[in-house]
């Protein structure tokens, strides 16, 4: 019998890719989807789509009904309505889950390190750990796709604001994410602890606009900018609180260097991919075509 696994965030960079492989790999595959003709156009046919919001308790609750495994992202509630969700189903619903969460400061003793994306992770943790599943959590750091935000500047003038441009980020390309967890789901032996994860190199923002620069044929610029400059500049696409927690971030990682690790290697056999490679398979988006998962 194929294993029975809930996707959620099926339409976005990490989940899009996870739904493909496990149906390739021969699982039959729910995604829970907010805009089910949304995702009809993104996914494969094949994938079984349940139309609902993950902060709704009562959405998920079916959504997670009869499946083994679920792999879960967290929403604005922090995990919120699927703990409660996972509680209503007294034991039923899945016996493993795979939490997409991110590295995150252990303690909130530190100022620096209260930021909002940092509680959303850890309260994750915290309350998916409490519903008493196994949950293998997995931590990467910042995503290669967070250079989509440079579209409007390629498309553009071809100057990169950055506020903090020499810091170096060991970027993870989203598909090795679901990668690992695809291996998790399907039964590879992931060990007690969280799954740090990282890409293969640590790269700043001028290594990562050349190799952007290189592969689209723009010519592009870096330019500091502050960092009221940068939330102005964001402003059309990032909603401002959002785009401030993401400087927090930035400001926290130049003290404490995110860790550039070799787990997407040890769990699926393979180097983990490279930015220039997520460029190369993204490019077309930079250059005003092309899809926009993954
Ligand atoms: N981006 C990073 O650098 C980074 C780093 C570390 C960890 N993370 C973690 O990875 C997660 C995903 O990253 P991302 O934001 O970059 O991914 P993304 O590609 O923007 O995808 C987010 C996905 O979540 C779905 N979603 C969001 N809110 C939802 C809701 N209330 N109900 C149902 N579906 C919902 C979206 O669906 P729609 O298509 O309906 O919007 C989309 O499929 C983040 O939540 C974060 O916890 C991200």
């Amino acid at each position: 019998m194929p294993t029975k696994v809930l996707v959620t965030g099926a339409t976005g960079a990490v989940g899009s890719h996870l739904a493909r492989r496990l149906l390739k790999d021969g699982a039959q595959v729910r995604a829970l989807v907010r805009d089910p003709a949304r995702a009809a156009a993104l996914l494969p046919a094949g994938i079984h789509l349940a139309q609902g919001d993950l902060t709704d308790p009562t959405a998920v609750r079916a959504a997670l009904d009869g499946v083994e495994q679920a792999f879960v992202l967290l929403a604005e509630d922090a995990g919120a309505a699927v703990a409660e969700a996972l509680h209503d189903a007294a034991g039923r619903g899945p016996q493993r889950l795979v939490l997409l969460s991110a590295a995150a400061p252990p303690a909130p003793a530190d100022p620096a390190a209260d930021n909002p994306l940092f509680r959303k992770h850890r309260q994750g943790e915290a309350v998916l750990a409490a519903t008493g599943r196994p949950v293998t959590v997995l931590r990467p750091g910042p995503f290669a796709s967070l250079a989509r935000q440079w579209i409007p500047a390629v498309r553009g003038a071809g100057v990169i604001g950055a506020v903090h441009p020499d810091l170096a980020l060991p970027v993870i390309d989203p598909r090795d994410i679901a990668d690992v967890a695809a291996a998790v789901l399907l039964g590879a032996d992931a060990g007690p602890g969280p799954l740090v994860l990282s890409g293969p190199q640590a790269l700043d923002t001028p290594e990562r606009v050349r190799i952007l620069a290189e592969v689209t044929g723009r010519p592009l610029t870096v330019r500091r900018l502050s960092a009221e400059a940068w939330v102005r500049l964001v402003g059309a696409r990032l909603p401002e609180a959002y785009a401030r927690a993401l400087l927090g971030v930035e400001e926290y990682l130049r003290r404490v260097p995110p860790p550039l690790v070799a787990t997407v290697e040890e769990i699926t056999g393979r180097p983990a991919r490279t930015f220039r490679g997520w460029v190369e398979d993204h490019a077309a988006e930079f250059l005003q075509t092309g899809s926009r998962a993954g």
